[in-house]
């Protein structure tokens, strides 16, 4: 192995004011972190390692797949946290270590790899990103000599009058192993804020006679990190616009482009027509043909149909020719079949509803199979729980289920079987039967006078 990533993400985000851990904050519908491992594995594969303290559990529950956490029980400073990796780094062998920060989401994997190549082909020592900004605020300061060579960082809390820059410091760095190895651990926390600075390790190589470099990308946004509420829903609008710049041009039709949110996970075939303010998550995949309607949530969805306004999908297959919504609501293991109709205030869950059938209005069908043709008429209610457990209902082909009827499961409708208005069902009905139950009409005489 020649060389490993660090990822720093133990810090608890004070300044965030929000709760849990910084870097599970979502940007789109993925947490920070996500989006670092992203663009450091086309450059290290699994040679990647992150430093984790504050809400650790948090981080290494959504990260199930990922082994190589550090523990950072303390959390003194930047410097400090790449310490409690140093077994790791160590016993990698690896020559080169770049560091970065868990709370820069979008830094293209290309701006890693440059470092990398940088360091190597200069015999470089230590190397880092830089960017120029209006108002450095709370960034570390990049100062440089006379002659344009790097000298230190200054972090702002301990900048002193007549020392200023606008080029600061991106958390983005690439160490030589050995250098660490003789160095990271003559890190002092003599600073305002007594921790252990990893950028203090800039000014230590160049005491020291080593070849530093601060690779500057201008005023690059990409490169900002969130320490705020306002750099969060700043850096996630980039990503955003950036996501449906990119299906715009491939030929996705997306109006009011400014007002749609798909994630960074989503897969949307050139022709797809999305017609307004819309979220799209997940491993979601929309493909050539499905149209999805205004104010719609979608997640985990396959979507080949019509989705129409106002409604919500998650973990459902919607295929050819089918049309939901308005105001429907589809959850986890649903299928709509080819031509297949749901709408407004249904409610579906783990449930197939077959080709050609329809379940037009206020309507709840849960752990449900139900065949070709059948048409569930308004109002119909699968009760599928007792209080303890689910249990399925079956409607086969063809069935006709009457207005406002409960199918008390288990329970199975044969084909073509009819059922009349206003039953409750808690009987199997056989095959090309009729079934109701419900309470006779009674009519009298004895209603209100004039
Ligand atoms: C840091 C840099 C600053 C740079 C900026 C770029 C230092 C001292 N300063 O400042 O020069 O301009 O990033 O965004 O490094 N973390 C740990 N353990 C700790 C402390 C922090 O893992 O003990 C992690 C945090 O979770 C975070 C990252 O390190 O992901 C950076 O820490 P943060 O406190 O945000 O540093 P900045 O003040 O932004
Ligand atoms: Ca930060």
């Amino acid at each position: 192995m020649d060389s490993l990533a660090l990822i720093l993400a133990a810090g608890k985000g004070t300044r965030l004011q929000l709760d849990g851990p910084k870097v599970m904050q979502l940007l789109l519908d993925r947490p920070l972190l996500w989006y670092v491992f992203r663009s450091l594995r086309p450059v290290f594969g699994d040679n990647i390692f992150c430093v984790v303290g504050y809400g650790r559990e948090e981080v290494e529950t959504y990260f199930t797949d990922f082994y190589n956490f550090v523990y950072q029980q303390e959390q003194r400073g930047t410097g400090h946290a790449v310490q409690c990796a140093w077994e790791q780094i160590e016993s990698s062998g690896a020559e080169f270590v770049v560091v970065c920060n868990g709370d820069t989401p979008l830094v293209p994997s290309s701006y890693f790899q440059d470092l990398l190549q940088e360091v190597q082909k200069n015999n470089l020592d230590v190397a880092f990103l830089s960017i120029e900004l209006p108002d450095p605020g709370n960034y570390g300061r990049v100062i440089r000599d006379k002659s344009g060579n790097v000298c230190r960082i200054v972090e702002a809390k301990d900048l002193n009058e007549g020392v200023e820059s606008k080029e600061v410091n991106a958390g983005v760095y690439c160490f030589r192993t050995v250098f660490f190895k003789k160095y990271l651990f003559e890190l002092k926390d003599s600073n305002r804020q007594q921790e252990y600075y990893i950028t203090d390790l800039i000014e230590l190589a160049i005491n020291n006679g080593l070849k530093v470099r601060a690779i500057n990308k201008g005023y690059a946004e990409e490169l900002l990190g969130i320490n705020t509420v306002k750099e969060l829903v700043r850096q996630e609008e980039l990503v955003r616009k950036q996501i449906v710049d990119r299906f715009l041009t491939q030929g996705v039709l997306i109006r009011f482009p400014q007002s749609v949110a798909i994630g960074p996970e989503v897969e949307i075939e050139p022709g797809v027509k999305i017609q307004g303010p819309t979220k799209i998550y997940g491993q979601s995949s929309l493909y050539r043909g499905a149209e999805i309607g205004s104010y719609t949530y979608i997640s985990d969805a396959q979507i080949w149909g019509r989705v129409h306004e106002f409604s919500h999908i998650v973990g459902s297959v919607i295929k050819t020719g089918a049309q939901v919504g308005p105001y429907a609501r589809l959850r986890p293991g649903t299928v709509i079949e080819h031509k297949a109709r749901v709408g407004n205030f249904v409610e579906v869950k783990k449930t197939v509803l077959g080709k050609n059938s329809k379940a037009n209005h206020l309507t709840y069908l849960g752990d449900s199979e139900i065949g070709e043709g059948v048409n569930i008429g308004a109002g119909t209610i699968t009760c599928n729980y007792d209080g303890k457990k689910k249990y399925k209902t079956t409607i086969e082909d063809m069935a006709f289920i009457g207005s406002n009827t409960a199918l008390v499961a288990p329970v199975s409708i044969g084909k073509r079987a009819l059922i009349g208005a206003g039953s409750t069902i808690t009987k199997d009905v056989p095959e090309g039967h009729l079934a109701i139950a419900r309470a006779k009409q009674f009519v009298t005489k004895r209603g209100l006078k004039k």
